[in-house]
Formats: C-alpha cells, structure tokens, sequence
C-alpha cells in the first residue's frame, strides 16, 4: 500500500517517517521546493530528537520518498494523510485555506479508492467540509477519516511510534479496517485504537490540548498564590500530582506556555464553541491568565532590579518554547525579550538547538553566546526561560563570577532556592512564597 502524506512539517514529516518505518511505501510531498529539495539530502527543517536517522534509514531503503509534485504523490497512493498547516485566522479560527485546498486536489487527482485522513488539528465539522471538497473533482470512491495528532515536539519519534492511543473518526468499515491495518504496528503492545464518528475526534483533538493549556494555567495561577502566601508550589504539585485522579503531569509553573499548537487550539476552541452557542469561559480565562504569565517573567527581573533595566545586559537561557525543540512560535522567550528590549536593555541569549531560528527572527536586535556560561559575561541579571538539561546543574560558582551582579530569575524552578542565596545570589523561581 502506497501512502502520500501532503505537508512535511513537524507533524507530516514524523508521520511520513515513521509510518515508512514499519514498512509502508510512503511519499512525502510539500509545496515547498527548499524544504524538499533538504529533505532528499537528508536535511531536516527543524530539530527533532532522532527524526534524522528514521528521514536517512527509510530514505536510503527506498521506502521514504520526497517530492513537490503533489499532484503524483495523490495519484499513486491508496491512502492520503493531509499534515499541512492550520494556523490562526484573524479572528481566532483555524485557516483551512490549506487543507481544502489539498482535499479539492485529492479529488482531482486520485486514481483509485481511496482513504483520505486528516492529521491537520481541524475544527469539528471539517470532515464533511473535506468531504465535499473531495467530491467536487473526485471519480473514484473515497473515505473521509479524522485521525488527530497528539505528538510532542522535542518527544515526537517516540510519540508517534508509541502513541499512548490512536484516535480514529471513521464513517466507513472500508476506512476502518485500513486504518486499523496502518496502525497496527504502533499498537502492539496493547495500547488502544479507539475509534469514534468524525465529529467526536474532531473535538476530541482539541479537548486534549484544552485540557493541557488548562492544566498549566492552573498551576501557574497556583504558583502566583503561594507567592503571595508564603507557601511553595513544588511541593504542592508533588501533594495533588499524586492524587490518582489528577496525576503528576502538566503540573510544572513556568514561564507560560507557547508552540504551534496550544495558544492556536484554546483560540479556535473558543471561536468554535461560541460560534456554536456552547462558549467555553474556562479556555477564555486559560487564555488570558497565560498571556499574562507571559509576562511574568519581565516583571520580576524588573523588580528584581528595581526597575532600572536602561542600559544594562541581560543574560537569556533558553530560547525555544519548551526544551529538546528549535519551535520559537509563541514562544514566552520573545515575550520576555520584547519587554527587555523596549526598556532600553541590551540581551545575550543562548539556547541549544534555537539560536539559527532566533537570529531570523530577531537578527541583530540580540547578540548570541556559544555557551551558556558566555551568555553570562557582564550581564547585570540570567532569566533562565527554557528548562534545557544542560541548565539543570550549571557550575554556578563559574556562573557568579561571570554575572556583573549575581542576580537569577528561574522561569523554570530548576535550582533549590536556599542553595543559590547560601552562594549569593539574589534568586527568584516561580511559586516559591516560602523560599
Ligand atoms: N507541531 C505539532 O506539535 C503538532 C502536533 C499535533 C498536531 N499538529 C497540527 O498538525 C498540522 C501541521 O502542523 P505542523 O506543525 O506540522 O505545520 P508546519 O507549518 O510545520 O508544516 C506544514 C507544511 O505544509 C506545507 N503545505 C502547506 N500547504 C500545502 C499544500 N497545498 N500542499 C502541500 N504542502 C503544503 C507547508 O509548506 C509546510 O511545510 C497543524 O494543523 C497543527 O495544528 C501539530
């Protein structure tokens, strides 16, 4: 079986990879002639934990092909996954420009029977707006599957090759026993394939990252109480992340949340919900309390430093949305950055994987340090943005003699706080009102 996923971006090209991986023919087709013309050589666009190798193995076996000729990567398959972007419209919902585009060419171009998936996050109702964009063209018979993407980026190979579960919205038993064959070998070990109408994993999709954004929110708002009480949210999150019904993940405070998906998903879900007449208050105020934890940061450097930032130098850790990715979309370290810049202040910024992606987005606007100990030289002040292991356990005695003055705001909790001020530092976490 031949399979075309249309869109090599994060999530077509790991989807593309590691269905490849288990054997399927798979080709990968972009409109972007750069991206493709990389891939071939086996360059990837963006940083992803083992994705290289799964690109170079599939493709020097022949399994794993790249091309911009849609139009032949449609015709020659059985099955298309539709992996473009959806990104925000100006009024919050998501831009389908793209996937009914590639739909209308499916119907153009298919030669057979066909299974049309949609990997795309996608508002609900968009399996029948594929539908009929399909069938403007199509000749042949055609099966419409909504099949939503949970990987993580940075964990994104592992994700997809072992998915904790794959949700499938079908409406025909032909769709179903064909999808079920694709993913049976990312199932074996009895995780579940949970198959549902097309409506329900639309939504689904969207819940799951809801739910996530809400989690975060709530304990960043938890972290800003225990500030203020004298209380501290590490150890509250250990006593409700143990909790069998809450659990312990997406409970860490931080610096806000950011990426491609979160920020985009909570604002198509509010634009959904309300255009449906179900609005969702929570995601309003998820919504509202990240965009102000995105600031958080800002505001205690600057108090930190009693509000005279003009003139001096800020060390910036971190980069990339969360760590293990060179994402910077929404990404709280521009938040961060744009606050300090507009103060008069000057930043040295250093992230592992990030600093190509920062320099084109933010050229010379902020110079760049080789390690993350020369980010440090003169600085008046480090803001430790993304929660990178090789800022985990720094030599901080190197740390304090770099700094022109030993001061550290931790968007990410990573130190223990009577240790940095036993050292000298002038140390601020997120939530910790006791320490
Ligand atoms: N990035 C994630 O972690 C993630 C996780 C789950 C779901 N998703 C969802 O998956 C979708 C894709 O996300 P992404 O991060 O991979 O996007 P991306 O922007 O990284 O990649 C999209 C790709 O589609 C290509 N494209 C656009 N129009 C095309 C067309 N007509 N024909 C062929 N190619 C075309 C673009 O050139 C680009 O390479 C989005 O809906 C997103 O919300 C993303």
């Amino acid at each position: 079986m031949t399979i075309a996923v249309i869109g090599t971006g994060y999530v077509g090209l790991v989807a593309g990879a590691c269905l490849a991986e288990t054997g399927s023919q798979v080709v990968c087709a972009d409109v972007n002639r750069q991206k493709v013309d990389q891939l071939k050589q086996n360059v990837l666009p963006m940083y992803e934990p083992g994705l290289d190798a799964l690109v170079e193995r599939n493709q020097s076996q022949g399994r794993l092909t790249f091309t911009t000729d849609v139009g032949a990567a449609i015709a020659s398959a059985s099955v298309v996954f539709i992996a473009v972007g959806t990104p925000p419209d100006e009024d919050g919902s998501a831009d389908l420009t793209h996937v009914l585009a590639v739909a209308e060419q499916i119907g153009a171009d298919q030669q057979r029977e066909l299974v049309v998936v949609t990997k795309s996050t996608v508002p609900v109702g968009t399996a029948i707006r594929v539908r009929a964009a399909v069938a403007k063209r199509s000749r042949f018979p055609f099966h419409v599957v909504s099949n939503p993407e949970f990987l993580k980026e940075g964990a994104a190979v592992d994700d997809f090759m072992k998915p904790d579960r794959v949700v499938l919205g079908v409406d025909s038993d032909y769709s179903r026993r064909v999808m079920s064959e694709l993913y049976a070998p990312f199932v074996r070990t009895g995780k579940p394939i949970i198959f549902m109408d097309l409506a329900s994993a639309e939504v689904t999709k969207y819940a799951a990252n809801g739910m996530l954004a809400t989690r975060i929110s709530f304990m960043n708002e938890i972290a800003g109480l225990c500030e203020k009480v004298g209380a501290n949210v590490d150890l509250v999150r250990k006593g409700i992340g143990s909790d069998s019904r809450i659990g312990p993940s997406f409970l860490f405070p931080g610096p806000g949340y950011g990426g491609s998906c979160f920020p985009k998903d909570v604002q198509a879900l509010i634009r959904t919900s309300g255009d449906v007449g179900a609005p969702m208050l929570v995601l309003r105020a998820v919504e509202e309390a990240n965009a102000s934890q995105k600031r958080r940061l800002f505001e205690k450097l600057s108090s930190a430093l009693d509000g005279r930032l003009a003139g001096k130098t800020i060390a910036v850790w971190g980069l990339a949305f969360k760590a293990q990715t060179d994402d910077m979309r929404e990404s709280p370290a521009l938040t961060l950055i744009e606050a300090v810049l507009a103060e008069g202040a000057s930043v040295v910024a250093h992230d592992p994987a990030a600093m190509p992606e920062a320099e084109r987005r933010l050229g010379a606007r902020i110079s760049f340090a080789t390690t993350n100990y020369e980010a440090l030289a003169g600085a008046h002040a480090l803001v430790v943005v993304t929660d990178w292991n090789e800022y985990r356990y720094p030599d901080f005695e190197r740390m304090k003699q770099a700094l022109s003055s030993a001061v550290i705001i931790d968007g990410r909790n990573l130190y223990d706080s009577d240790r940095m001020r036993s050292l000298g530092f002038t140390y601020h976490a997120m939530g910790r009102g006791n320490a």
